[in-house]
């Protein structure tokens, strides 16, 4: 099936089979390493990515089911929240194993685009579909908090 779709504001149109997974289509046919397998069922979040703003775990989801022209955000994104992200869980050290971090960004960056003021349940409730098995989450909490306060900064 032919497939019209907008990935880190570049716009692609390809031939791909329509039970091809979203995680497949931005690892192997665009090269997007970043997003990651987990579970590969759904459950751990590692794979998340912003589709048309809301945040999903691309493992569950078929090209097939996307809408037309849908518009997906990876890490490897130029958004300006995305990389305040980046920038804060580097400065503090929220990455152990590293294996949940692109998800943990991409659920923050979903949250802080639509409440940058986000008190601290929201911010748990916002990352609380991604699961962290080195169970780092004080740091990654920290981290998000570091960023909300540049934004509300600027
Ligand atoms: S790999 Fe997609 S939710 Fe775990
Ligand atoms: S840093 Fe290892 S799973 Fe989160």
């Amino acid at each position: 099936m032919k497939i019209e779709i907008i990935v880190n504001g570049i716009k692609y149109s390809k031939d791909v089979p329509p039970n091809q997974r979203l995680l497949d289509f931005l690892r192997e046919d665009l090269g997007l390493r970043g997003t990651k397998y987990g579970c590969d069922q759904g459950e751990c979040g590692a794979c998340s990515v912003i589709l048309n703003g809301e945040i999903v775990t691309s493992c569950i989801i078929l090209m097939a089911q996307l809408p037309p022209q849908s518009d997906v955000l990876t890490i490897e994104g130029e958004d300006q929240v995305l990389q305040l992200l980046q920038t804060t869980f580097a400065e503090q050290g929220a990455a152990q194993c590293g294996a949940c971090t692109p998800g943990m960004i991409m659920a923050a960056t979903a949250l802080l685009i639509k409440n940058p003021k986000a008190d601290q349940d929201e911010v748990e409730e916002g990352l609380c579909g991604v699961l962290c098995r080195c169970t780092g989450y004080i740091k990654i909490y920290e981290a998000v908090r570091a960023a909300q306060r540049r934004l509300v900064s600027k």
